[in-house]
């Protein structure tokens, strides 16, 4: 797809990888972005930032484990910009402390609302809306930790698992609706979401142990990625899975996690299968 004029909406945009997306997306002549997040001031902020370079944009305020919420984003959008083609379901939190097995029961209930449901409910709207003007893409932030382990936070490892499956589930939305449906899993990158929980800001401490021998990702590195899914149309029901550099300095490696050209011609009953 080509950036140019379009408009996208991001959630979790106000700060980390989503904020890069936007900013890269602005850059790349992206026509309108809108913002839904829970950080209002952030929000607001990264609205006038993406407005300085030349796109046009809004903050909403958006708790994406809400199905109401996420209407209204969507509404914001086709009522300023009149259409949707880009959408990231990109917000989510890890558990933070207590630390898991000692976390609060209702905070993994909170981390599933918000990392899966806010995926799923974004992604049920999103189809309405970029229906409505013949197409569009749809690119969800999993995680590398889907394919697990991630022992101090099994809620994490676990909505980001499925995510992947929901995502490539949703594969077939390609054919049936023009939308195309991809996932990136950002390697382990330097934001906010390593030192708070999302619900507050806590030392890292239950998350450095596995995290403090790799090289982290900038978020430049997983915007770099996500605007090579938007701009490659072959990408279809895939996980673009975005790893850690080998050592300090080093180049953010891109591992295509899956190629289901099979599968869908499978779903589209194109394959033949010949008896002998
Ligand atoms: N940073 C990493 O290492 C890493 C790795 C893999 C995947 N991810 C994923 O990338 C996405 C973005 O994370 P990040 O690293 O930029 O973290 P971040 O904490 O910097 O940004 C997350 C954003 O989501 C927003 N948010 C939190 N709860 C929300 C809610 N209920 N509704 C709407 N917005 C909400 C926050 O306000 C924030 O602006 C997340 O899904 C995260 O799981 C991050």
């Amino acid at each position: 797809m080509d950036i140019e004029g379009k408009t996208a909406v991001i959630t979790g945009g106000s700060a980390g990888i989503g904020l890069a997306i936007a900013n890269a997306l602005a850059d790349a002549g992206i026509g309108a972005i809108v913002i839904g997040d829970i950080d209002d001031a952030n929000g607001e902020a990264a609205v006038a930032g993406i407005i300085d370079k030349g796109a046009k944009s809004v903050y909403k305020h958006t708790d994406v484990s809400n199905a109401d919420d996420i209407r209204a984003l969507f509404d914001e959008a086709v009522k300023n910009f009149g259409q949707v083609d880009i959408v990231f379901n990109n917000a989510g939190i890890m558990l933070g402390e207590p630390a898991w097995p000692e976390v609060a029961i209702e905070r993994l209930g909170l981390g599933v609302q918000i990392n899966l449901l806010g995926v799923m409910y974004g992604t049920r709207v999103a189809i309405d809306v970029l229906s409505q003007s013949g197409g569009g893409l749809i690119i969800n932030t999993a995680s590398p930790a889907g394919f697990g382990p991630l022992p101090p936070d099994p809620m994490y490892a676990a909505t980001k698992a499925a995510i992947i499956n929901f995502t490539l589930s949703c594969a077939t939305l390609q054919a049936s609706h023009n939308i195309r449906v991809n996932a990136i899993l950002p390697g382990t990158t330097d934001t906010a979401i390593l030192n708070k929980s999302g619900d507050g800001t806590t030392p890292a401490a239950w998350l450095k142990p596995f995290i403090g021998m790799l090289n982290l990702l900038t978020v430049e590195d997983i915007a770099k990625g996500a605007i090579d899914v938007i701009e490659d149309d072959s990408r279809v029901g895939e996980a673009l899975s975005i790893e850690n550099p080998a050592k300090e300095g080093g180049e953010a490696g891109y591992i295509r996690l899956r190629d289901n050209t099979e599968f869908h011609e499978r779903a589209l009953g194109n394959v033949v299968t010949t008896a002998d």
